[in-house]
Order: structure tokens, then sequence, then C-alpha cells
């Protein structure tokens, strides 16, 4: 399987990503989970990335907490989307295990620099904090990474945090521009690609009948995530940003995908964060990022339904 190492916020979105990959072991293994303040402070963040790994019947699944703030900016937090735990909608004991004591950054650079090159992929599900301070504190993690695959950023759907920034990049855009111009492989699912596989109360009904407690557990934090916009959006149905990450790695081919050159402002009052994409080309510069454009519903669903239920 896949070495891949899940940097995240959780999130309800982040749950469904978590536990997209915890049912797909025979593709993925997941090494270890790095948490970051984001959508809730880091203590919650961290606290939720543990009790997913417990829902998903895997405690042996180490969990690390990275950075309580971006790097340059104030943090701010989503709790308009997520509730005020992060994953308000579910059920979830307390859990048994706790955070390893290193932390995430320096874990995150000492796993990368043991293993074999071009071994880990790094997927970012928050913001890019933690990634990007471990590049800072030990460049030399740059070439060994197979490749980043992140939910951040908008284009032509714009953004929204902010008219033309999506939150994860939004939230710490220094950290964004810092992976993207790395030199590391990236792969993002920007809105404009989530919002093309949207979650419906029909599939969340599938999901929950299958009986398994994660699915149950899942279908309940979606419910509270999908009342999120209810006075913007013409149905209930809904992106589940995050897990468009978990459906690349194990379902490429569903993704319509461009290779161009993405940056990020990190310098402008009104549009910081913005993800800008030169999608003709026109600046010649070279191809940064594979950007994900669309999405196959109907597959990426059922693949989904399959490996949530497949946790106990
Ligand atoms: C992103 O922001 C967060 O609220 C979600 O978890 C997702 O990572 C979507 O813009
Ligand atoms: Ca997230």
């Amino acid at each position: 399987p896949r070495k891949i190492i899940i940097d995240t916020d959780p999130g309800q979105d982040d749950a469904f990503a978590i536990l997209f990959a915890l049912g797909s072991p025979q593709e993925l293994e997941v090494v270890g989970i790095t948490t970051v303040g984001g959508n809730v402070p880091l203590s919650l963040t961290t606290r939720n990335a543990l009790k997913v790994v417990e829902l998903a019947g895997r405690p042996d699944v180490p969990v690390f907490a990275g950075c309580p703030a971006p790097m340059v900016k104030k943090l701010m937090t989503a709790e308009y989307v997520h509730g005020e735990t992060g994953l308000d909608g579910a059920e979830l004991p307390e859990p048994v295990t706790t955070a390893g004591s290193e932390h995430a950054v320096n874990w995150l650079a000492r796993t990368i620099m043991e293993a074999a090159e071009g071994e880990i992929t790094v997927c970012t599900l928050g913001p890019m904090t933690n990634l990007a301070m471990a590049m800072t504190m030990e460049p030399r993690i740059i070439p060994r990474i197979r490749e980043v695959v992140l939910m951040g950023g908008g284009f032509f759907e714009g953004g929204n945090a902010t008219p033309t920034a999506e939150f994860n990049i939004f939230v710490d855009p220094h950290a964004a521009h810092k992976v993207f111009h790395s030199g590391v492989p990236v792969t993002m699912a920007p809105i404009d690609c989530t919002y093309t596989a949207q979650m419906t109360p029909e599939w969340l009904q599938t999901l929950r009948a299958t009986g398994s407690r994660a699915a149950l557990e899942a279908a309940n934090m979606a419910d509270f995530y999908c009342q999120y916009g209810d006075h913007k959006f013409p149905t209930k149905a809904r992106p589940i940003h995050d897990a468009c990450v978990t459906g690349y790695l194990l379902s490429p081919e569903i993704y319509e995908q461009r290779r161009c050159y993405v940056t990020v402002d990190i310098s402008s009052s009104e549009t910081i964060g913005m993800t800008v994409v030169d999608w003709w080309h026109v600046t010649g510069k070279e191809k940064n990022v594979n950007v994900l454009r669309r999405i196959e519903p109907a597959p990426f669903f059922e693949l989904m339904l399959e490996r949530i239920s497949a946790l106990p």
C-alpha cells in the first residue's frame, strides 16, 4: 500500500477523508496523522483526530499535535460550519489514546527523513502550516516527498472564506505559498473540484443503513455539517471537500486533471490567500501543480460508501 501522512484539522469532512483512507488498507497505509489549528483550535482538532481513529477501530494509528496557529497570520476558525467541537453531530466517546509527545513538525521531518526517498505522500486537509514548517526546519525532506495532495484553493468558483480565497489557503497563505513553490509534486483539490461531488441526503441514508458504527457516526456528523449554508444552497446536497483527497489517491481516473502553474497571493489586502492559476500557460512558468478539476460523483460515492462501511 501507498504510505500516506494525513495532516488535518477535523472537521467533519476531514473525518470522512480519514475514515475513507482507514477503510482502504489494501491501497493506503496511514503512517500517522498530524493536526493543526484550523476549523477549530488545535486542542480540539487533536482530540477529534484521536476520536476518529478510535471510531475507525484503529487507535494504533499515531496522532501528533502540530502548530496551533499559522506562520504569519492570526488563526481564523470555522465553528460556523463545523460547530463548537469541530465534529458536532456525532456522538463520539472520549478517546482512550493520547497524542504522541513529539511535535507534529518534528515527527513529519523525522518520518520523511527515515523513510525511503519518494516513499511518503503527505495529504493536507487543513491550513498547510505543519508541512511548510517541516520544510523550513528540514529542507532535506523536500526531494524525499513523493507527492503532496491537498484540499484547498479555488479558481473559477472564487473563495468560501473571502470572495477570492478558500478557507485552508486563507488561514495560512504563507504556508501554502511555501509548499506550492517547494518543488514537490503537488496535486490540489480546489473547491471547483470538490463542488462537483456533492453528498446527498439519500446517499447518507444508504451510508447509515450499512449498519457499521463508523458509517452511522459519519452520517450523523454529516447531518450537522450539511446544514451549513442552508440559505445559500438550492438543495440539501453539499461538497465533502477533504474526502476528495482520499478519492484521488484511490481512484485518480475518476478525476479530470490539468497541470498548471499555480501560485498564492500573500501580499494584497483584498485578495490574500487567493490561488492564482495560469490555466492557458500565458506566463510560460513551469507547471508546478496538478489541478483536479472535476470528479465523477457516482463512482466516488460508491467507493466511499464501500470503504467507510467496511470499518467496524
Ligand atoms: C476546507 O475548509 C474546512 O472548513 C474544511 O474542512 C475543508 O478542509 C473547505 O474550504
Ligand atoms: Ca479540513
